[in-house]
């Protein structure tokens, strides 16, 4: 069991009580659990026999494709069917499409209502609960529609993981990668050597990859400047899963961001920012644990095209987080044409 206080809401893992003390104390006039058909299999059980108050279920269909408004708008109506209002409680409990719309959800119905984030997943655990990131996807566009604003406290329960299938486990360690990458050098070393998931000490894991996350958001919640940091292997990794969205190819998302980490590793490596055989480190670490998927990656021109997309962009200029060093991240970095070749021709090698 621990906890980690934030700025102005805490972090409780594996504390079921919590939950219960947290709604005491908010007087609610009712409560929503927004789930899945996963959440409400494997979480909502464990859930439902805990809270001492009643309570109403949302169930929306799991996966990205459904992150939109059309989804929103379901359940704003529910809301108003169900009878919420300002004075209720939305419970997210799922994993980063969940916490991400249902939290937009509630912070925009009758002009906000409190929500807590239960996350399921580890990539939920350790990213995208914290740090009040908010929305949707709208058009083409990944989290286009949104909003920053912390929840009133987020639960994790590493239980929740054994629920999950591996390769989605696999999927939100390449954020937990990227933290030491960005944060913490030894943490990089200890979890790059990690490949078998099934005797993990998760607990540990996931308070570590929270106090990295945590430390970043804290000192720049709304993402003026050192929180870029955290969009490491995401500029290249996004366009390579949007990319793969539209194919017979699967990639999940922290496949694709694991890929972009080792590319715009190569990209720092070209800046002169880490050594060599530090960016083969990378690599190596990472093929050893996703493997070496060369085949889903498109040509430069498609790559280009998908990431004059990306939100952090400015004036047309694609912007990068890349290393400075091993373990300290850095942002708003230009980089060009021919750089980005020679670091997908780096992965592809
Ligand atoms: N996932 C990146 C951030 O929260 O800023």
């Amino acid at each position: 069991m621990k906890k980690i206080s934030c700025s102005t809401y805490d972090i409780h893992i594996n504390n079921w009580d919590a939950v219960n003390e947290y709604i005491a104390k908010g007087d609610y006039s009712s409560i929503i659990i927004i789930v899945d058909e996963n959440t409400s299999e494997h979480c909502l059980p464990s859930i439902a026999g805990l809270l001492h108050q009643k309570f109403d279920i949302i169930e929306i269909d799991s996966g990205e494709i459904n992150k939109d408004l059309d989804t929103c708008k379901g359940i704003w109506e529910t809301l108003i069917d169900f009878g919420a209002d300002r004075h209720s409680l939305c419970i997210n409990l799922g994993g980063g499409v969940i916490g991400d719309m249902g939290g937009f959800v509630a912070s925009t119905f009758m002009r906000g209502m409190d929500f807590i984030q239960l996350p399921t997943t580890l990539l939920s655990q350790v990213d995208a609960s914290v740090g009040g990131k908010l929305g949707v996807d709208f058009n083409a566009y990944k989290n286009l529609i949104g909003i920053i604003k912390n929840p009133g406290a987020v639960f994790i329960f590493t239980d929740f993981l054994e629920t999950l299938p591996e390769e989605q486990v696999r999927s939100g360690f390449a954020e937990v990668i990227k933290h030491g990458l960005i944060k913490d050098a030894d943490a990089y070393y200890r979890d790059a050597d990690i490949n078998d998931f099934s005797d993990m000490d998760w607990e540990q894991l996931v308070y570590d990859s929270v106090m990295i996350k945590k430390s970043v958001t804290d000192e720049d919640p709304e993402e003026r400047g050192l929180r870029k940091i955290l969009n490491f292997g995401h500029t290249l990794g996004h366009a390579i899963e949007s990319h793969n969205l539209d194919t017979a190819t699967h990639l999940f998302h922290g496949e694709a961001i694991a890929i972009g980490m080792v590319m715009e590793a190569h990209l720092s490596f070209q800046k002169g920012k880490i050594k060599e055989s530090e960016v083969n480190h990378i690599k190596d670490s990472i093929i050893n644990i996703y493997g070496h998927h060369t085949d889903r990656i498109p040509d430069t021109d498609t790559l280009i095209s998908l990431m004059s997309k990306d939100k952090k962009n400015k004036g047309g200029v694609i912007m990068f987080s890349l290393l400075e060093k091993i373990g300290i991240g850095n942002f708003n970095q230009e980089v060009s044409i021919e750089d980005i070749e020679l670091s997908i021709g780096f992965w592809n090698a």
